[in-house]
């Protein structure tokens, strides 16, 4: 179960339960806010009489050993606030996570819930298994019973609509699409920016990924061109298009539902899809079933979940998680002087590439070559090459063409590769990724270091301990062990026996002149 918080109290009702009415039938867990100012208001009025608890610190502190990692009080009191619609949201997201997750999964955060999947299972297959695929949420999970489903399309669109599930997968109406999309979230390897330097505590308490907050799938949909044709077309201005989820997102004292958006020319060239199956398989709820938006290329925030409308505008949305957040600082930007307007916007994912196995770490006993596996992604093109390097990033090998995978228009690569290592004792191993517009990735966490901590795209390193097979000393040692069972792990537990008997030091000082020079 989750870690306790330590200075998380109970949650306390304040007053009369607040009722905030379920939006549409067959739904469950969707107040719609960004149509009602006064029910937004009345919302951020209750939860100002809160105290809530303080996330606990874990950039400055060691992250606990438990899984999940962290238990989220703060938001499960959010939702308690709010009344029945949304107090039960987080018992029924974890129920999904149960249900629908493998068993191993790292829970990096249960509630709103975030997960990866193990390293090494992550790059075994191109296509993820839905249950492997990492997720990410801002909130607690929609119930939506896919007969009640619907979306409505509005603002700067010729004809505005409302299109339910069903007609969407009419194939009379529209023609389906599938296509293989890595979706990639770009706080993907914020622990190591962690590590090097903290930052930004207000989104990142929910999410210290590690490598695997990344995965692909066969998507299938009706491509949101077709939708926008159906709906008579965009009007003159219309050049965003923004989405919304049903589930409540909570900023600073206010609420939201999940709001991103997209420009509408990443629309024209059928690169944003409605999609209702993922692999062969119905969307699960967790995954934004029934119906979600899949951004191709575009950081993972952009792929809206559990949909209920589409609003064409004239300029990116401000929603927070547009406008506020994912926002792409230089490094001497901080908590004394960040603004939104002050940094960028991610949007397309840049090139990123990580070493899946071994792991930071590791003690690898070996004949001269070292297996790694990983993954590599960009976003903007596909990735054409894979370097690794046993020397901390000063001599890179290629990994030979065969040993990566298919290469998609819009997915990852994995790859593997037997790097030759000579060296022993403590190495840094790091890869990159070329793409086919030869972009590729900054060499240090540090050079790409940003307040918000996304997009750790530097290359990716890990250090090994090497023991080579090959090397005479080496094997006598190993030999030597067996034969006492003496283990090489922990690394770091004392040999139990002499390193060598006297004779063969006094034999080894003779045959190099002593320990002392002469006079
Ligand atoms: N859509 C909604 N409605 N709510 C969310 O919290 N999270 C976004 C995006 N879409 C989110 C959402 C983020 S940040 C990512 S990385 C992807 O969903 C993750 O998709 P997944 O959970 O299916 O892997």
């Amino acid at each position: 179960m989750a870690p306790a918080e330590p200075n998380a109290k109970p949650f306390q009702l304040i007053g009369d339960a607040p009722v905030f009415p379920e939006e549409r039938e067959g739904w469950r867990g969707y107040i719609e806010w960004e149509k009602y100012p006064e029910k937004k208001k009345q919302a951020a009025d209750i939860l100002a009489k809160y105290d809530f608890p303080v996330p606990p610190e874990f950039q400055l502190e060691p992250l606990p050993k438990t899984n999940p990692l962290l238990e989220g009080v703060r938001w499960k009191h959010y939702h308690y606030a709010l009344g029945d619609t949304l107090k039960d949201m987080p018992d029924i997201s974890w129920e999904h996570v149960l249900k629908e997750k493998s068993e191993d999964m790292l829970h990096v955060l249960q509630f709103p819930y975030n997960g990866e999947p193990p390293r090494k299972r992550l790059v075994e297959t191109e296509i993820t298994d839905n249950k492997d695929l990492f997720v990410r949420n801002h909130g607690g999970i929609p119930e939506i019973d896919p007969a009640s489903y619907y979306f409505e399309v509005e603002g700067l669109v010729n004809n505005p609509k409302k299109i339910t599930l069903a007609e969407l997968q009419d194939e009379s109406i529209f023609p389906r699409m599938s296509t293989t999309v890595t979706l990639q979230c770009s706080g993907t390897r914020r622990l190591e920016q962690i590590h090097d330097y903290p930052g930004d505590g207000d989104e990142l308490i929910n999410a210290p990924w590690g490598e695997g907050a990344i995965g692909t799938s066969r998507w299938t949909g009706v491509s949101l061109k077709k939708v926008i044709k159906y709906c008579g077309g965009l009007k003159d201005n219309g050049k965003h298009l923004e989405f919304f989820g049903a589930d409540t997102y909570f900023k600073k004292g206010q609420v939201y539902n999940y709001g991103v958006s997209v420009p509408s020319r990443k629309m024209k060239v059928n690169e944003v899809m409605l999609a209702w199956e993922v692999n062969g398989e119905t969307l699960p709820p967790i995954h934004g079933g029934p119906l979600r938006v899949v951004v191709m290329g575009y950081i993972g925030a952009r792929s809206c979940k559990w949909l209920t409308r589409i609003n064409v505008i004239s300029d990116p949305s401000l929603a927070p998680v547009q406008m506020k957040e994912y926002i792409y600082y230089t490094p001497q930007v901080g908590k004394h002087n960040a603004t939104y307007s002050n940094g960028f916007s991610i949007q397309t994912m840049p090139v990123a590439s990580a070493i899946m196995t071994p792991v930071d770490k590791d003690v690898i006993m070996h004949d001269g070559k070292i297996k790694l596996t990983g993954w590599a992604y960009s976003g903007s093109g596909w990735p054409e090459r894979v370097e690794v390097s046993a020397d901390g990033g000063g001599v890179w090998y290629q990994v030979p063409y065969d040993q990566l995978s298919t290469k998609y228009l819009h997915a990852w690569r994995t790859w593997e590769y037997e790097i030759p290592v000579d060296a022993e004792g403590w190495l840094e191993f790091c890869v990159r990724c070329w793409d086919d517009a030869l972009n590729t990735q900054p060499t240090f966490v540090r050079s790409a270091w940003n307040w918000d901590l996304h997009v750790t795209s530097s290359c990716h390193r890990v250090k090994l301990y090497s023991v080579n097979r090959t090397k005479p000393m080496t094997a006598k040692r190993l030999k030597l062990m067996e034969e006492k069972g003496v283990s090489m792990l922990p690394l770091t537990r004392p040999m139990e026996f002499d390193l060598e008997t006297e004779e063969e030091y006094l034999e080894e000082m003779k045959k190099r002149g002593g320990r002392d020079p002469i006079e």
